[in-house]
């Protein structure tokens, strides 16, 4: 159980179909399968211990549903990000207010530009996606914001996917899930590697809950090299909300730890 774990999520909203694509080939989303999947994935954060925020769904923010782009949390600090599309960047001032509450807020100025799933925490080491999302500008002031930390930021080259969480997500402090298809694992030189199975292309995103993790169910072979591991692997549908592009990590932002200081 992670009793001191927060988990900020916003219910889809009914905009969903006008979201960002960008790998992806636009087509018809069934809202209510998407309210299905997103609220079998609330329920799952809930009985793995964490104590979720639900923000109210907003008609004009077609991509809102995918909280974690808006923000970077650390135990420190929150990071708003200032996405890379136009279109989300509305998006951060409800993420903004939720997190007030838990952190200590700095943010993201023009012209830099970042996007939460282009960020990967690895004990005191952040990796940032150079993706069509996030910008040097927006790496070299995330690194001033953090590096009074001891945290080190390093860009990462990815391709043929929408962000560094679709390539590779933490499994831990020092150990990692990657695509090998879509980024050079050598990159994260130091940490462990797990590689996804490459028959399963998508298979890198996976919500790290401790020994637990959140993973869709269209995986079965990397589901079972991340038992092997030893986790325990709680599986879902996320077939209709990944026509919107997003990943399991994409819908919720965790606060791992108690209020700020
Ligand atoms: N539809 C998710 C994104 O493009 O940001």
């Amino acid at each position: 159980m992670n009793r001191s774990l927060h988990a900020i999520v916003r219910s889809p909203s009914p905009s969903m179909e006008s979201c960002e694509l960008t790998h992806v080939d636009r087509e018809p989303i069934d809202m209510a399968r998407v309210a299905q999947q997103h609220g079998r994935y609330v329920e799952l954060l809930r009985e793995l211990g964490c104590q979720v925020v639900e923000l109210a769904a907003q008609p004009g923010l077609p991509d809102g549903v995918f909280v974690e782009d808006p923000a970077i949390v650390l135990d420190e600090l929150a990071v708003i990000t200032r996405p890379g599309a136009p279109s989300r960047r509305p998006e951060t001032a409800s993420i903004m207010e939720a997190l007030r509450p838990y952190r200590p807020l700095f943010e993201i100025a023009s012209p830099g530009t970042l996007d939460g799933g282009d960020v990967i925490v690895s004990g005191q080491t952040i990796y940032v996606g150079l993706s069509s999302r996030s910008n040097q500008a927006g790496i070299d002031q995330l690194a001033e914001i953090v590096g009074p930390h001891g945290y080190e930021v390093r860009g990462v080259e990815l391709t043929g996917c929408l962000h560094l969480k679709s390539a590779a997500c933490a499994i831990g402090n020092d150990r990692l899930l990657v695509q090998r298809e879509w980024i050079d694992p050598a990159q994260f030189e130091a940490k462990r590697i797990v590689e996804t199975d490459p028959a399963e292309i998508g298979a890198a995103n996976v919500v790290w809950l401790g020994d637990d993790l959140i993973y869709p169910s269209e995986f079965p072979v990397t589901a079972e090299r991340l038992r092997q591991q030893g986790f325990r692997v709680h599986c879902l549908e996320y077939d209709e909300l990944a026509k919107a592009e997003g990943a399991v990590t994409c819908c919720s932002l965790l606060i791992r730890g108690q209020g700020k200081s």
